[in-house]
This record gives structure tokens, sequence and C-alpha cells, in this order.
């Protein structure tokens, strides 16, 4: 299924036509339609020279998690750990936000640009421990082509 996508993917990325944050918002959508297990997929950046994470383009349900401080949540302590952060199951976190009471499981991976750690995919899911490793792989390669065009 990630194979098929990879396509894609780097076929939004081309279309200049399309402003950036559009081409972020239809990865968005895409890995949202086609992966059975990603319910919310966002993009978040850091927010200038704060230490604080903004959202940018997203598909599903509005959160009202906008800014999220460096540290803080899964996302916040991905900003600093420059690390994948693989979450099977939330209810054994401490340091969570959570968006929706639907959400079991997330995965964040961080997103480089010229080595700097400059923002990350989020993915929440409603099962409960669905992603692997191919998750991550998939994840990392989206991230790639996006730093492209950042
Ligand atoms: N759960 C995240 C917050 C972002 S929402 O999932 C959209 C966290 O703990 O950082």
């Amino acid at each position: 299924m990630f194979k098929k996508l990879e396509p894609l993917i780097i076929s939004i990325i081309k279309n200049v036509d399309t402003a950036v944050d559009g081409r972020l918002q239809q990865i968005c959508e895409l890995l949202k339609e086609n992966v059975a297990h990603y319910d919310w997929v966002g993009f978040y950046f850091r927010n200038g020279d704060r230490e604080e994470l903004k959202l940018g383009p997203y598909a599903g349900n509005p959160t009202d998690h906008t800014i999220i401080p460096f540290g803080k949540g899964i996302c916040g302590q991905v900003a600093v750990s420059n690390k994948n952060f693989v979450v099977p199951d939330v209810r054994a976190q401490d340091n969570y936000i959570a968006c929706s009471l639907t959400v079991k499981s997330e995965i964040v991976v961080p997103l480089f640009v010229d080595g700097r750690n400059v923002g990350q995919i989020d993915i929440d899911s409603n099962t409960l421990d669905p992603f692997t490793e191919a998750d991550e792989h998939f994840l990392e390669f989206v991230n790639k082509q996006v730093a492209t065009i950042l």
C-alpha cells in the first residue's frame, strides 16, 4: 500500500502550480483517505524562533492544539528528541495531549531540512497498536520529499 502511494506523493510535490501549503494539504488528504489506520494527518512546524510548534496543513477533525510548546505532548517531545515517536497506546503516555477521545495511538516523525528539525508529520489513529516499521519508513520518505519544497 505504501509503495503505491510513493509516486502519488512525488507527483503532488512536483506540482509547482499549487502553493506549498496546498501541496501539504493534498498529502494529508491522500494519506488519510488511503491508509485505513490514519484518522488524522497533519504537519506541525517550528514557529519562527520560538520554542514551540505551530499547526500547518492537516486532514481530519479540527484540533484546539494549534500551538504546542517544545517538550509538551508527543509532538513537543519529538521537537527536542529529533527521533520518531511511535505510541501504540496513548493511555500509557503521561506526557500526551489528547486531541480527540477516539484516538488510541499516534506516530510522530520529525522533518529535517539541511539536518535541522523544522517540524514533523503527526498521525492519530483510532486503532490500537497499528503502526509498524513500514509506517516509519513511509513517513520518513514523505518528510524527505516535503523537505525539498520547504
Ligand atoms: N497528541 C499530540 C497533540 C497533537 S494532536 O494529536 C493533533 C501530542 O500529544 O503531542
